[in-house]
């Protein structure tokens, strides 16, 4: 699957949005409508006279926006929303000027700016409005690890470098153009300086120790290669308890990749108490009321027991992968691993399966399209 970002972008020449929708003045895409009303009311508020923002040939002309207040940007305002959305700035005068004398720079320079490093760093903030595992404080502090214990000015970076591992490792897949399922399959992951000297991580290259900043990198404790499945920093930030067995952390999972939400799942609670004596991890897997959420979350914790702690407090616990621990997840929770009824092996397998769900790419190509 392609980035969705890219998709975007290349959907539609003219305008920042997704193919049949429109920016409105508040600078939010919104859909059109089919209808019967001219091409006048697509345009504009145009820089000048090339700004008809009429050149998408995809555009089928009896589509029209549905409501009067929709703008189709074109020129220096368009070039203003790309360079925001892709390097985080405003653009150049030169480039403003570069773009009205001809329109046709507009698109030489968004490729430009997708290869630019901001661009990288840029999707780092958008997956972190989205993914929300940069936070002050985790289950532990840098006070544990010896190596950051005796500087107190350790605790931010330490925080900050944990937080941004599974959004490096998307941002780099990502700006890479790689193919962006790797983020559930790839075989390593992205780590600084910092995370190298506390956790069983080697720089993938040699001679790129010191002072280089992100990097990709590997674990040395022989997890599953999941992407950011098999990353630290995302099960830091969604931690499990030992009776919650993984079922959070299925709920951010399938909200995060698949855009399905259980929480907003209709509940009956009318015959849902549980009758005397019927114990709640049968109900679960017996009572259709608790089915109609865990019939599918169970079997997705089952794959997550590797990194299934003992205590969460503890880094020897939770800073290391247990593959010993497997196969408490069919015990515990007394169902092999299956996404969404896909039977999976294991954690990869978990990766692989939600890489092949059709849902995955059209939840990213959202999730972009909101962050824009
Ligand atoms: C609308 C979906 C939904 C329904 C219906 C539902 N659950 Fe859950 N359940 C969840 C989600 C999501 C979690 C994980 C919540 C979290 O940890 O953030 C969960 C967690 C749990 C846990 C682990 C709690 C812990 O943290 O220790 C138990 C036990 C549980 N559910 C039992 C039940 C029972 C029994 C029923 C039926 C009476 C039921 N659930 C119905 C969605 C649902």
């Amino acid at each position: 699957m392609l980035l969705g970002f890219t998709l975007l972008l290349a959907a539609c020449n003219s305008s920042p949005c997704m193919e049949g929708f429109l920016l409105n003045k508040e600078g939010t895409c919104v859909p059109w409508k089919k209808g019967g009303s001219t091409d006048s009311q697509l345009d504009t508020q145009g820089d000048g006279p090339d700004d008809s923002g009429t050149e998408d040939s995809d555009t089928d002309d009896s589509v029209v926006p549905g409501d009067d207040d929709l703008v189709l940007l074109t020129g220096g305002r368009l070039l203003r929303r790309i360079s925001l959305d892709l390097r985080g700035l405003l653009p150049t005068l030169a480039e403003l000027d570069q773009v009205e004398a001809d329109p046709a720079a507009l698109e030489t320079l968004r490729d430009a700016w997708l290869e630019d490093p901001r661009f990288e760093q840029r999707l780092v903030e958008i997956f972190a409005e989205q993914w929300h595992t940069q936070v002050d404080e985790f289950l532990v502090t840098y006070r544990e690890y010896q190596a950051l214990a005796s500087s107190p000015g350790s605790e931010y970076p330490f925080e900050r470098a944990v937080g941004e591992e599974p959004l490096r490792l998307m941002a780099h897949l990502a700006a890479g153009d790689r193919p962006f399922s790797e983020i559930l399959t790839a075989d390593f992951t992205l780590a600084n300086e910092l995370l190298v000297s506390i956790w069983d991580l080697t720089f993938s290259e040699e001679g790129s120790e010191e002072g280089e900043g992100w990097q990709e990198a590997r674990y040395g404790d022989g997890r599953p290669a999941a992407g950011v499945l098999a990353t630290n920093g995302l099960w830091w930030r969604y931690h499990t308890t030992v009776s919650n067995y993984n079922r959070g952390r299925v709920a951010a999972l399938v909200r995060l990749l698949v855009c399905e939400d259980y929480l907003s799942r209709p509940v009956s609670l009318d015959g849902a108490s549980i009758a005397e004596g019927e114990a709640v991890e049968d109900a679960l897997r017996a009572n259709p009321y608790c089915m109609g959420c865990h019939a599918s979350i169970d079997p997705i914790a089952s794959a997550l027991f590797g990194f299934y702690s003992l205590n969460e407090y503890s880094i020897f616990e939770i800073d290391r992968y247990h593959a010993e621990r497997e196969t408490l997840g069919p015990l515990l929770l007394d169902t092999e691993p299956e996404w969404f009824g896909t039977p999976v092996s294991d954690l990869a397998g978990l990766g692989q399966a939600i890489a092949d769900d059709p849902r995955f790419p059209t939840c990213v190509v959202k999730r972009m399209s909101q962050a824009l």
